[in-house]
């Protein structure tokens, strides 16, 4: 299997968005393994409307409540089983977006980073910008790298801060794979626009 997880600092820093343009530039198949929340518009459906040449793959679990995999699945009555989240098989790159940050519970003893560990996929960290970046993104990379996940690169979403992008970078020693600035509008052209004009494909191949 080929492919990326795309994981973030946090939750609401852009890893849609992010994923949904890699997706569409690979002509991936995209899978959310778990989405917590399906009163707004899903992962799942944002991707389907920002990377019209992805193949968007069903959701493991589809939760009702937005917050912790963890807390919603229990809001449900569901119980997550590691079973159901093996990587689905495709003959395209495979995009996962990972919920929330890099320590996300899915369980209180299965966090997202032991999932990222068995899919045996690099992982490309989504950022902010802003200030608090520079720890946020050193304390993901490290967790990353505490349980042997290979760190393909951090994609940095928002206004330049080539200060904390610099300082991420090269204490972590990792791949700086460009960044997508705040898009209006935000569409599926004018993010491939921006995807190709902003992010390093070429580091990713
Ligand atoms: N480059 C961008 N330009 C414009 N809007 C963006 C951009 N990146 C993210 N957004 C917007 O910011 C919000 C959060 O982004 P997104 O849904 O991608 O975050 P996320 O990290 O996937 O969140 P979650 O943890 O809920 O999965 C969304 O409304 C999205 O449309
Ligand atoms: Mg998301």
């Amino acid at each position: 299997m080929t492919g990326f997880i795309v994981t973030g600092t946090d939750t609401d820093v852009g890893k849609t968005v992010f994923a949904a343009g890699l997706s569409q530039a690979l002509r991936a198949a995209y899978w959310k393994p778990a989405q917590a929340g399906l009163e707004d518009e899903t992962d799942s459906d944002a991707v389907r409307r920002l990377a019209p040449d992805a193949q968007v793959l069903p959701e493991a679990y589809r939760l009702s409540t937005p917050c912790s995999p963890h807390e919603a699945a229990r809001v449900d009555g569901v119980t997550i089983d590691e079973a159901a989240l093996t990587l689905p098989q495709s003959d395209r790159p495979l995009v996962v977006e990972g919920a929330g940050g890099v320590l996300v519970p899915y369980r209180e003893d299965l966090l997202a980073a032991d999932l990222f560990a068995r899919w045996n996929l690099p992982a490309i960290l989504v950022a902010r910008t802003q200030l608090g970046t520079i720890s946020h993104s050193l304390l993901s990379i490290e967790a990353l790298r505490a349980r042997g996940i290979a760190v393909a690169g951090v994609a940095f979403i928002g206004e330049e801060e080539p200060v904390a992008e610099g300082a991420i970078t090269r204490i972590a020693d990792v791949p700086h794979l460009g960044r997508l600035p705040r898009l209006d509008p935000l569409n599926a052209d004018t993010l491939a626009q921006a995807f190709a004009a902003n992010i390093r494909m070429d580091l990713l191949t």
